[in-house]
């Protein structure tokens, strides 16, 4: 008598980040090798609502690896748990008996819910988001690529700024968080950072900022999105750094990376996270058991899903010795 095989559905959610395709490609593999049927799901959580499943074969899957984006699509589900009725339907006329899923805070906590609620159903949460604020999580897929392209910016910024010197700001995604901000300011030697978590006044920017130009006649200031528009703040950028040149007497110039930050091929790193997530989140499956697979002390680790999704991981201080000071 034959016997249906496990089946692993694989979805992506909420903001797509560089690293996701790689990650499906591994899951889709690893459960191929097993004997396992393996189903993408178009567009998120959206689309498991809707039962919306597409086979997936390691052939085609290893041809996206290589590119940002998600190929199976992505969407945001702010009632997520009203669906929740549903998404137990779709997924037993679907058969489906393991689920992995990969998105920022928001979605692993939606994967936890689907972990408790759904009988029988064995999930796995993936951290991919640009943003890299999944707590205790040192690493999320995305985030390498995205400051990879912070950085190529500020490489621009610098060359232009020798050439006619004066004050310049490049603002970053991040949602909510100044992770990437952070990590572009260090890596690609910025004078300042504007971040929601950071305390700093504009008083102490332009502090920081007057030795620099008098030295050498132009800084780099980075900023989060969320520093004006998502946090508490409610500021504007525009006006911050209006007030900011004005105090320094010198003219600005404000670049806005916007989503196109999010996309691009994925860094190397980031294709080695992919590996490396997926195959713990894969082995945890396998093994019968639930679970956030983590980037912990430089290896994936496999760890009980977080209760709360509106926790945020604290910012570590701002190294103001990056390279550029
Ligand atoms: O996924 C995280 C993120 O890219 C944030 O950096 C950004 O603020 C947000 O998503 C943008 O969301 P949307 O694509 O829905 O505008």
């Amino acid at each position: 008598m034959s016997r249906t095989p496990p089946t692993l559905a694989v979805l992506t959610s909420g903001g797509d980040a560089p690293g996701m395709n790689g990650a499906v490609h591994t899951l889709t593999r690893l459960a191929h090798t097993e004997g396992w049927r393996v189903l993408g799901v178009r567009e998120g959580f959206q689309g498991l609502r809707r039962g919306d499943f597409t086979p997936l074969d390691a052939s085609d899957t290893l041809r996206w690896a290589r590119y940002g984006g998600t190929f199976l699509g992505t969407s945001r589900l702010p009632d997520f748990r009203d669906h929740l009725a549903t998404f137990q339907e779709v997924l037993t006329r679907a058969e489906v008996t393991h689920l992995a899923v990969l998105g920022g805070n928001g979605s692993l906590w939606g994967a936890g819910v689907l972990a408790e609620k759904v009988p029988g159903l064995l999930v796995a949460g993936l951290p991919a988001t640009i943003d890299n604020d999944v707590p205790d999580s040192e690493l999320s897929l995305g985030f390498g690529t995205a400051v990879e392209t912070g950085v190529a910016l500020m490489d621009g910024l610098h060359d232009t700024a020798e050439a006619m010197p004066r004050l310049f700001a490049l603002e970053t995604l991040g949602g909510e968080t100044g992770f990437l901000a952070q990590a572009v300011c260090e890596a690609g030697g910025g004078d300042a950072l504007l971040v929601p978590e950071g305390a700093v006044t504009e008083g102490e920017v332009v502090a920081q900022l007057e030795p620099v130009l008098r030295a050498r006649r132009y800084a780099l200031i980075v900023a989060s999105e969320g520093y004006a528009g998502y946090g508490s703040r409610g500021g504007d950028l525009v006006a911050t750094l209006e007030r900011i040149s004005s105090a320094l007497g010198t003219r600005y110039r404000l670049s806005r990376l916007g989503h196109a930050q999010r996309g691009g091929r994925p860094c190397a790193s980031d294709r080695l996270l992919a590996s490396a997530l997926a195959h713990e989140a894969f082995a945890a499956l396998y093994a019968g058991r639930s679970a956030q697979v983590l980037w912990q002390r430089g290896r994936a680790a496999a760890v009980p899903f977080s209760a709360d999704a509106s926790v945020k991981p604290p910012l570590k201080p701002w190294n103001p010795r990056g390279w550029g000071r």
